[in-house]
Formats: structure tokens, C-alpha cells, sequence
């Protein structure tokens, strides 16, 4: 008789063989995925046998050499400084970085730390760029990730799409907890697979002066919201083994039938600023009741929003109002209720057909969130839960309980406030840029990535007349442990460019030549970032180091060098998924942009967001802005190109 570990090795070993003959047949499409949904269970021993801090192998983040970043720094820094500001912020930085300055202290604190963690910089961030940052999660932190957008003519069509989407999602949990994922590389390099492990079952705790993170990967269960209303759902039994699609249709038809009122919406509170959300949270879990329900909703594997309907304002496309609701879920009279805000991932399936998720970023960058949604997307695509039998389940979804005391009422008062008052100050526009893609920029033998930034800072140019700080995230997962550095994407290249193009008095071969070094200045910055040689993180490091070692801020930090190229004006990242969705989020700055983009090959789709308060900004013209920037740029390839001939 095989022991369980020898049973799950075999099991392992059979199910990478069937991967492989699934694509070919029917027959052993059927086999794998029997054996998928049946493996689950196992996942507990591969964790232990699997058990190392660095399974690939990978390289440890490097810390880059004081004067390299100096002097990278430098050159970064020249579009927001006069001559006059320049010369003294050169004096300062090379003070700084002296062999007696206080820099090199820090950098020397940075090294003995680099060789006693594995990863010199991620707890770091982990607090600084989440745990710690007090702003609500929702709009200034939580992404939303769309799935292409159905038609639901009914509550029933509805409810089978989440089924699927559900037994979808726990089948990727399984290929993680099993190992099944390729591993993802970026040119040779592995790339480091951790991330995929936090996406399911895990949960920010709010507390003071921060708040906390929860692991449960390992849960077997869901949590379903409706009207405001939470629900436990069983999803693998006590053998692992998953629901069938009728069985997970008939909980849901259930909820419904529950939740047919709202609730007093305790889900909010999770949308407000996080000290406020600490302090109600202290309040929340004096009761046994409501500590046994908010434990429920922790340690899930994720959760489910069945939305009520939205009222879409008339000047919004269907993918902005996708947007809007996965974001911040149209405030407290629609769905901003109905979520539970701390959790990673919670996917959002609204009466119309919006479906998609909202993900808590703490814990992965959206690349792997990404990656899961074109696996979800094609699951439900190919009909990949109708092989599922029925496990051996009998309960019935257990609604969550809740006692509210006044004070707790005063806090949700408080909360549908704030939120509101954020949904209004919201401004968000998506869509698709359909006249080309990746391939053309390809065709003309530009990177994709760097040709959308000099876009971006060109139309940032052009509707402002200056310089916009701009970030964009670079994924250093080829280290252990790696998360992001920030591209800083202006450059005077980039300026040069944008002030080129908008000169009627310079020719195209010499805006071709300004757009060429523009490119050609982002993509070096890129494979710096990406390798670990940035500014900012580095830059960070030592800031904090000062921390640790009780001594006080270094002076470089008060800079208007500093001050002005972090005050990031564009934040910006690439999240590339195959199927039609894409990625959105709020601006870092009140007088900035938030643009994400999915740039596909033949299309580009592109989620704008700004605060209306700010009088400067504009999502809806810097949209158009970019638009035609983009066009101007096709132009004059097409021009320059013609012109040779
Ligand atoms: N000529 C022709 N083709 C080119 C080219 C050129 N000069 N330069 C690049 N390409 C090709 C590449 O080979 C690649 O081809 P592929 O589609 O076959 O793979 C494609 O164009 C895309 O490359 P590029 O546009 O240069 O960018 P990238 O895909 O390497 O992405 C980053 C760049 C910075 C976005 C990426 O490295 C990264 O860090 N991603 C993670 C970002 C992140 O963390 N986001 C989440 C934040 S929450």
C-alpha cells in the first residue's frame, strides 16, 4: 500500500503527463482534470515535502554600488531642475555619497543586511508601500482586473457564469498548490513563482500603526457576498475534493433566496481609511458573534460579490463602468458594501455582465493576478467545470452573522461618507486603442513597452506644458523574493521628444531621431529596473537604514531634486493579459494620472484615472491626449518611413 506522500508523488507525476495529452484528446482532457479536482486534497503534503526558502534556486536582490545610483539619480533628476538647482543638488548628492559621508554609513548598514535576508528590500516595501500606508485601499491601492464583459438576460445566467467562474478559480488553486504552473520567465531567467502561493486564502488584518497580513493557503472554503449579506461556502470537502458545478449552483441559488433584503453593510468599514478601519475593527470583534463571522471571511480562499445593479452615468463607456465597479463599487447606495476590501482577491459579477475581480495588492504584483485571469477565462471558455462529479458534500451555505452596536453604526455612517465622498472625486476612463498593437511597434523595431511610456510622457507634455514625474512599475521577480523597482520614465530625452513634436519648426527626421532617443534612454532604465539597478528602491533602502540606525533623515531626502521627480504626476504600469480585460487603478498624487494599460497585438487597452477635485487634470482629456499622441507617433513612423523610400 502506497503511503500518502508515494500516492501524491504518483499522483503529481500521472497529472504532468495528462497536461501534456489533454491538449491532444478528449479522453485524457477527462482523465486530468478528474485527477485535478481529486488532488486537491494532497496539496498538504506537497507543501511539506516542497518545503525550501528558494525551491528555484534564484539569485539574491542585489544592492547596487552608491555612486552608480548617485550618478543615475543625477541624470534622472535634470527635466525638474534650473541650472542653479542642479549645481547644488550635485554638491549635495556627491557630499552624500563622499567616503566620510553619511551615505556611505547607510550603504555599508545595507550590505550586512542584504547578506543576512534573503531579500534586503521586501519586508521594507511590504510596510512601507502597503501594510503602513494609512489611505483607503480602495482607489489608492486595490486594483480592479476586468474579465472579458458578458450578457446576463437573467439571475440565472448570472449564477452559472460565477458557478464556473468559482470552480474555475479553485481548479488554478489547485495547479499552485500542486506545482503545475509554468514557470515564468523573463529572457532565460526564471522568474521567482512565490506570489502565485498569497493569491488565494489571504488576508490584511487593519491595525495601529499598521496593519497586519494572514496566510490561510490551506482553506477550504469561500465566502459569498450578497446585498451586502456573507455566506460560507464549502468548496472542497474534508477529503479535498471539490464541488460539482450542479452542487455549487444550487448554494448560490440558496444565497439568493436568503439575501433577498440588504444588510447593514459591515463590508464597508473595510473601504475607509485604514486607521479608521482599525479603530472600528477593535470595536467589530468585541462580540464572539462577529469575531466568528470576520474569522470566516479572513481565512477564506477568496470572495465572491454578487452585485446588485449599478447606475452607470451617461457620459461612461461599459468599460469604464466595469471599471468603477470593481474598483470602488459605485459607493454606499450600490456595492461598496458588499466587499470585503482587506481580502486579496475578490471577484465581482454584477446583474449586467461586469465580471472580474478586485485584488488587495499587498501580498503580488498584478503579473501573476493576470496570468490566473486568462487561465479563469479560458476554464470557462473551454467548459472546463461540467467533468467535475459530485463530491461528497451536504451543507447547506452557512450565512455570517453580525451584532451591531451603536458604535459601530457611527463608524459605518463614517465609512459610507468617506467612500462616497471618494466615488465622486473618482474620475476613471477605459478603452480600447484599436488602431494598432504591439505588432506595429514591433514591425518598426521598437519595444512595445517603452513606445506606450514616451507616449505617455508626450501626452502628459502637451496637456501640461511640463515635465510629469512618471513611474512605472519594473518586476524584479528573477530575484528571490523580488517585487518591483520603479522605472522613472521622464527623462530629458523623453522631454525632448514631447517638445520636438509639438514644434511645427522641427522636421520629422529629427523628431524621428528625438523619438528614437527617448526610446532608447526608457529601455536602458528598463533593464536596469528589472535587473535590480533602479534609483528608487536603493534609495529607499538607505533612507530607511538611517531609520534603523537612529540617525536622522539624510538632507538629500528634502531636496527639490527628491521632492520633485517622487512627486509622481503619471503612475503607470504594464498588465498584460491575452483575453480581452484589463488592469485599472487610481492616481498616486492629487494632481496626477493613473494609466494602466494591456497592450495586445493588435490593440492596446488603457484604463485613465484622475481626482475631479484637482482643477489641472482631466482623465477624460489626457485620455484623448494619449490617443493622439499615439497617432501622431504612427504617423510619423509612416511619414519617415515613406519619405526613405
Ligand atoms: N524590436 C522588436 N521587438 C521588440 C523590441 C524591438 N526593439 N523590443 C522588444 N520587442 C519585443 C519583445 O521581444 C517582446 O516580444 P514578445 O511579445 O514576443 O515577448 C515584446 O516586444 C514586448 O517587449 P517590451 O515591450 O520591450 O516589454 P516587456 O514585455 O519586456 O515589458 C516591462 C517591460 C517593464 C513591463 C516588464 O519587464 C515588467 O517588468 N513587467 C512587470 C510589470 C509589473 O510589475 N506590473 C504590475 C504592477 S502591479
Amino acid at each position: 500500500m502506497l503511503t500518502e506522500s508515494e500516492r501524491y508523488l504518483k499522483d503529481k507525476k500521472m497529472l504532468r503527463t495528462l497536461s501534456l495529452l489533454a491538449n491532444r484528446s478528449r479522453g485524457h482532457q477527462q482523465l486530468y482534470q478528474k485527477l485535478l479536482y481529486s488532488i486537491g486534497s494532497q496539496n498538504v503534503v506537497a507543501s511539506r515535502t516542497a518545503a525550501s526558502d528558494n525551491p528555484q534556486n534564484l539569485p539574491p536582490l542585489p544592492v547596487p554600488k552608491l555612486n552608480d545610483t548617485i550618478e543615475k539619480y543625477l541624470k534622472t533628476v535634470k527635466p525638474f531642475l534650473d541650472e542653479k538647482e542642479f549645481i547644488n543638488t550635485t554638491a549635495l548628492f556627491k557630499r552624500f555619497s563622499d567616503t566620510n559621508g553619511v551615505g556611505n554609513k547607510l550603504q555599508e548598514y545595507l550590505l550586512k543586511k542584504a547578506q543576512s535576508t534573503t531579500n534586503w528590500f521586501e519586508p521594507w516595501w511590504l510596510d512601507a508601500a502597503y501594510l503602513g500606508f494609512r489611505k483607503p485601499v480602495v482607489v489608492y491601492s486595490s486594483p480592479g482586473q476586468t474579465l472579458p464583459l458578458q450578457t446576463f438576460k437573467s439571475e440565472s445566467e448570472r449564477l452559472n457564469y460565477t458557478t464556473r467562474l468559482i470552480l474555475a478559480a479553485a481548479s488554478y488553486k489547485i495547479l499552485i498548490d500542486s506545482k503545475q504552473l509554468p514557470v515564468e520567465k523573463m529572457g532565460k531567467h526564471e522568474l521567482d513563482m512565490n506570489q502565485y502561493n498569497k493569491i488565494f486564502g489571504t488576508c490584511r488584518i487593519p491595525d495601529l500603526p499598521k496593519d497586519d497580513i494572514e496566510f490561510n493557503p490551506r482553506s477550504k472554503h469561500i465566502v459569498v457576498a450578497h446585498n451586502n449579506h456573507y455566506f460560507k461556502v464549502n468548496l472542497f470537502n474534508e477529503n479535498g475534493r471539490l464541488l460539482s458545478e450542479k452542487q455549487l449552483l444550487q448554494q448560490l441559488n440558496n444565497i439568493i433566496v436568503q439575501s433577498t433584503e440588504p444588510a447593514v453593510s459591515v463590508g464597508i468599514l473595510t473601504s475607509d481609511d485604514r486607521d479608521n478601519w482599525a479603530k472600528a475593527y477593535k470595536i467589530l470583534m468585541q462580540e464572539e458573534v462577529n469575531q466568528r463571522s470576520v474569522r470566516t471571511i479572513q481565512t477564506s480562499l477568496f470572495l465572491v460579490c454578487l452585485d446588485s445593479p449599478m447606475e452607470y452615468t451617461t457620459e461612461d463607456n461599459r468599460r469604464t463602468s466595469a471599471g468603477k465597479q470593481l474598483i470602488h463599487g459605485g459607493g454606499s447606495n450600490a456595492n461598496a458594501g458588499n466587499r470585503w476590501y482587506d481580502k486579496t482577491v475578490q471577484f465581482v459579477l454584477g446583474t449586467d455582465g461586469i465580471v472580474g475581480l478586485t485584488y488587495e495588492h499587498s501580498p503580488s504584483e498584478g503579473g501573476p493576478i493576470a496570468v490566473m485571469v486568462d487561465y479563469i477565462y479560458q476554464f470557462i471558455k473551454k467548459d472546463g467545470s461540467k467533468d467535475i462529479p459530485d463530491g461528497d458534500h451536504d451543507q447547506d451555505p452557512i450565512k455570517l452573522p453580525f451584532k451591531i452596536s451603536n458604535d459601530l453604526n457611527t463608524a459605518i455612517a463614517t465609512a459610507k461618507t468617506n467612500i462616497d465622498k471618494l466615488v465622486n472625486n473618482f474620475e476613471l476612463n477605459c478603452f480600447s486603442f484599436d488602431k494598432y498593437g504591439k505588432d506595429f511597434v514591433k514591425s518598426q523595431k521598437f519595444s512595445p513597452d517603452s513606445f506606450i511610456q514616451i507616449a505617455l510622457q508626450y501626452a502628459f507634455y502637451r496637456m501640461h506644458n511640463v515635465p510629469g514625474a512618471h513611474y512605472e512599475s519594473a518586476g524584479t521577480r528573477k530575484y528571490l523574493g523580488g517585487r518591483t523597482e520603479t522605472i522613472r520614465s521622464c527623462s530629458v530625452e523623453s522631454v525632448n521628444f514631447a517638445k520636438a513634436m509639438l514644434d511645427t519648426k522641427i522636421n520629422n527626421a529629427e523628431k524621428l531621431a528625438a523619438l528614437k532617443a527617448a526610446i532608447q534612454s526608457h529601455k536602458q532604465y528598463t533593464v536596469d529596473a528589472v535587473n535590480g539597478y533602479g534609483v528608487d528602491r536603493h534609495l529607499l533602502g538607505l533612507k530607511l537604514s538611517a531609520k534603523e540606525m537612529g540617525l536622522s533623515v539624510p538632507e538629500i531626502f528634502q531636496d527639490p531634486s527628491f521632492v520633485r521627480s517622487t512627486h509622481m504626476r503619471i503612475s503607470t504600469s504594464q498588465v498584460a493579459t491575452k483575453c480581452d480585460g484589463f488592469m485599472c487603478y487610481g492616481p498616486i498624487e492629487d494632481d496626477g494620472y493613473g494609466c494602466c494599460y494591456n497592450p495586445r497585438d493588435n490593440d492596446i487597452n488603457i484604463a485613465v484615472s484622475a481626482f475631479a477635485s484637482n482643477k489641472d487634470t482631466s482623465a477624460k482629456q489626457f485620455r484623448t491626449a494619449l490617443e493622439n499622441s499615439l497617432v501622431d507617433m504612427e504617423t510619423l513612423l509612416i511619414k519617415t518611413q515613406k519619405a526613405k523610400m
